[in-house]
């Protein structure tokens, strides 16, 4: 695991992605719980149900050091202070980035992009293939609003598909799976 902080070439943001600890969890739950408008992802995401969502159930599902629901958390942490969230599951050649957020008030710096190439570098450490990741499309056929972000870090739709958690969301929701191959 790296733990070099890393200068951003944006802002000069000076960013640390680290393995989460336990005593994250209230921020990391207010990381989760302000990364998006309150019902903005309603009908692209179960998110009230989600451990991140809520301090006790985030610190009833985790096992230390730092995997929820088998999927690893680190943080980034800049200044101190934690300003963004990423959970990753080990699918063999490749590494899913399950989730990311970053608070709607520091969006746009640079702080998911060096989040994601975080992922990208512990993957290729690993010799993993790809990147894995997932998005949503709503019922109405509308993707959640990250699908061009994703895009423009280089990561390309495989396929789309409808699957347990697309199931949580409700009838008509898909998943729209993408990747990044690794040199
Ligand atoms: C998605 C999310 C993690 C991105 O984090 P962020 O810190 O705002 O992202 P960054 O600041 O690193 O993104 C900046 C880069 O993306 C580009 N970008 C931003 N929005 C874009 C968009 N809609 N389309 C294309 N490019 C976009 C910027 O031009 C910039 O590129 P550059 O570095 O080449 O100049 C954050 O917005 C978030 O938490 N959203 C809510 C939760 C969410 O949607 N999570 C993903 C679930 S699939």
């Amino acid at each position: 695991m790296e733990g070099l902080s890393i200068k951003t070439s944006r802002q000069g943001l000076n960013v640390l992605v680290r393995p989460a600890k336990r005593e994250d969890i209230p921020k990391i739950v207010e990381v989760s719980n302000s990364s998006t408008l309150p019902n903005e992802d309603l009908g692209f995401g179960a998110s009230t149900t989600s451990p991140f969502r809520d301090v006790s159930r985030l610190t009833s599902a985790w096992k230390d050091p730092n995997i929820v629901r088998g999927e690893e958390v680190l943080v980034a942490e800049m200044d101190g202070r934690i300003v963004g969230c990423v959970t990753l599951e080990d699918r063999g050649a490749e590494l899913e980035l399950v989730d990311i957020d970053v608070p709607r008030e520091l969006q746009g710096k640079g702080i998911g992009t060096r989040l994601v190439q975080s992922v990208e570098n512990r993957a290729r450490s690993e010799q993993k293939r790809a990147v894995t990741c997932g998005t949503s499309r709503n019922a109405q056929g509308v993707a959640w609003k990250s699908l061009p972000w994703w895009q423009h870090l280089g990561y390309r739709i495989t396929h789309e598909e409808e699957n347990q958690w697309t199931r949580s969301i409700g009838p008509g929701a898909r998943e729209i799976r993408m990747r990044k191959d690794l040199d």
